[in-house]
């Protein structure tokens, strides 16, 4: 599928695997969510432009390179939220504004409770996050959201994307590239990702009914 980054690492089939196992607990749901969303932004952020500098090392002056443009993480909640800590810990100077959508049980529509994306100043780049993309939706509705900020690079994060679902987000932005840790290939009668892992905020905050 084109514009899609299937990250195929060893580490995180690991660590997916563990994190679709039913009989994972909340705590390492959390952990694993962690660690894979670290590895996932260590992808999806190796193309983003740096600028030389001088720096002075105690032998000597050097040229390196540094990140400076601005990057926003857009967390979709709740799910999103468990992602946002592991991706500050490799870019401390993101800003991450926070956006509230859940899904209609009835509709499988996204509804809109929360928005912290502001009018003015978009960043530079920014990454949407949330472990699941199922029918697409959620994540529709919040690169809506970033490009009507006016930010011009914007990339999805996923831990789990459905194969529908990747095709829906490329029906209406074709050119916001989507990181997943593995893509599968159908949705069921509710929606929901399958094989999938079930549902990542329910699981990440310990809610299961
Ligand atoms: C889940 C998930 C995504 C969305 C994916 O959230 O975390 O945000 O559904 O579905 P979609 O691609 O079909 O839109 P949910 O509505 O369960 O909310 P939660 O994170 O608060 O549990």
């Amino acid at each position: 599928m084109p514009n899609v980054i299937e990250v195929d690492h060893p580490l995180i089939q690991h660590h997916l695997a563990r994190l679709r196992d039913r009989s994972t607990t909340p705590t390492e749901f959390r952990a694993l969510v962690h660690r894979l969303a670290a590895l996932l932004a260590y992808e999806a952020t190796s193309d983003l432009a740096t600028e030389m500098e001088l720096i002075e090392t105690p032998l000597t002056t050097t040229t390196c390179r540094r990140v400076t443009q601005r990057i926003g993480l857009v967390p979709i909640l709740r799910a999103g939220l468990g992602m946002v800590d592991a991706i500050l810990d490799l870019i401390p100077d993101a800003e991450v504004w926070h956006l509230g959508l859940y899904r209609d049980e009835e509709t499988a529509r996204p509804v809109r409770y929360y928005n912290k994306i502001p009018a003015t100043r978009p960043v530079d780049t920014a990454l949407v996050i949330d472990p699941m993309l199922a029918t697409g939706g959620s994540i529709i509705e919040a690169i809506e959201a970033v490009t009507a900020w006016g930010v011009p690079r914007i990339k999805v994060l996923a831990l789990l994307a459905a194969r529908p679902g990747i095709s829906a987000v490329h029906a209406r932005f074709p050119e916001a590239p989507i990181y997943a840790c593995a893509i599968d290939p159908e949705l069921n009668e509710r929606k929901f990702i399958v094989p999938g892992l079930g549902d990542a905020g329910d699981r990440t905050f310990n809610t299961m009914r």
